[in-house]
């Protein structure tokens, strides 16, 4: 499995214990990409924030349960999978999240050496 960059999304000594309401998506953007990072009542999940269907920003968008709903034409996506509601066929991918004592944290790839180079 690929090596995980750990990035600190929120630092509970900067942002506090409840940097994000419960059930609120919002955009990050890290090493200029951006993400859809959700808080709902089981915790935080990220996932690409263009929604596959026309590109809409999935981070604009709100929680419902554990769906993000895009804000434009209100296709829902799975925070746990990444997989679209049934009968839309379509996925976005998702990215792993580490809470601590420190913060939160998303889990990306490492660049491998030959994308670096
Ligand atoms: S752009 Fe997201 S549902 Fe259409």
């Amino acid at each position: 499995m690929a090596k995980l960059n750990w990035i600190k999304i929120y630092d509970n000594q900067t942002h506090g214990p409840e940097p994000q309401q419960r059930g609120s998506v919002r955009v990050i953007n890290i090493n200029d990409k951006r993400f859809c990072l959700a808080r709902t009542d089981q915790g935080y999940y990220a996932m690409d924030n263009r929604c596959p269907h026309a590109g809409a920003w999935l981070g604009e968008g709100w929680c419902e349960g554990q769906q993000v709903v895009c804000p434009v034409h209100r296709y829902k996506y799975n925070v746990e999978n990444g997989r679209g509601a049934p009968g839309q066929g379509d996925f976005v991918e998702t990215y792993p999240i580490k809470e601590t004592e420190e913060g939160v944290f998303i889990g990306l790839k490492a660049d491998p050496w030959w994308k670096i180079w």
